[in-house]
């Protein structure tokens, strides 16, 4: 049996139809299990990440967990899988764990203490670090729609977006491959593009012109302090000032692991264009 965590979360989502396509037997865990909308047949588990209490049930018969990184229960999330007889972790960490002293980024930490959790216990660890998500351009959504300019403090910051598709299929391959067991894995897209590029990708989906308003870091953090804590907000700011004008080195592990080229942001901006345009 092969446990899902975050199964509200976009990874978890793409990943569990490669699964059962595969007649693998899968579980999925979320912290709202009511909240899943599951084929038939797919058991669903409430797993809080947050909450060991959670963690027996949830692994009781499961041999492989393809786990978000939450920090603060990780260590006890592997002793729990350990003894639940779990032979095979994935965890999906990130690329700013190879950052400049990543320890003191809130962003970079959390996945730096979730993985040294994971890799001290005695459960097989296979690491998956992404880059960016292509699919952080959803966060330009409700502007984009609105036919308002999107708010940027670095337009000109590099990222490599990956499509979420391409992350389910190399976190489907380190899972079924035995090969790739133990192994860390930085997945790039296959471009770095910076948000002023991507914008104009996400204009040529949409056929609606987007236009970028250039604000202060200040401005920014104002902006969006509903829903992104203060200290996030900064690691994200410093992220981005280090990636401004400066290309993202990309990997080839996508290409590596899934026998295909990483997606280009143009397919995901296609495949999402609808979520970008008008009612
Ligand atoms: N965004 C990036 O560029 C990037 C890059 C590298 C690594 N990462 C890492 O990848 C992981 C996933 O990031 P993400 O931003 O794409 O998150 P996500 O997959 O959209 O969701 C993350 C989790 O949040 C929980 N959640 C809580 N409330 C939710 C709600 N209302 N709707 C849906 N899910 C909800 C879900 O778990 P439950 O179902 O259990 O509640 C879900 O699995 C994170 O650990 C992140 O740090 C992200």
């Amino acid at each position: 049996m092969i446990l899902l965590t975050g199964g509200r979360g976009a990874a978890a989502t793409q990943l569990l139809p490669l699964l059962r396509a595969a007649g693998l037997p899968v579980r999925v865990g979320s912290a709202e299990p009511a909240a899943l909308d599951l084929p038939a047949g797919v058991p669903a588990v409430a797993l809080d990440l947050t909450d060991p209490t959670t963690f027996p049930a949830a692994l009781d018969g499961v041999t492989s967990v393809f786990l978000y990184a939450s920090p603060q229960h990780a260590g006890a999330f592997a002793d729990a899988a350990h003894r639940a007889g779990v032979t095979h972790v994935v965890l999906l960490s990130s690329a700013a764990v190879l950052g400049p002293a990543p320890e003191d980024s809130p962003l970079a930490r959390a996945h730096l203490d979730a993985e040294h959790a994971l890799l001290a216990s005695p459960v097989a660890t296979t690491v998956l670090r992404p880059g960016s998500f292509a699919a952080n351009a959803r966060g330009w959504a409700w502007a984009v729609r609105a036919g308002r300019p999107v708010s940027l403090p670095y337009p000109e910051a590099h990222s490599d977006p990956l499509h979420e598709r391409d992350l389910a299929e190399a976190a489907f391959a380190v899972l079924t491959d035995p090969r790739h067991r133990g192994g860390l894995f930085t997945l790039t897209g296959p471009e770095s593009l910076t948000f002023t590029q991507q914008l104009d990708q996400l204009a040529a989906a949409t056929g609606a012109p987007v236009a970028v308003r250039r604000v202060t870091r200040d401005a920014w953090k104002r902006e969006t302090a509903d829903y992104i804590p203060a200290a996030y907000a900064d690691a994200l700011l410093d992220w981005w000032a280090s990636h401004d004008g400066r290309p993202v080195p990309l990997t080839g592990t996508v290409q590596a692991l899934t026998g295909h080229p990483a997606r280009p942001f143009a397919t995901w901006a296609a495949d999402h264009a609808a979520d970008f345009k008008a009612p």
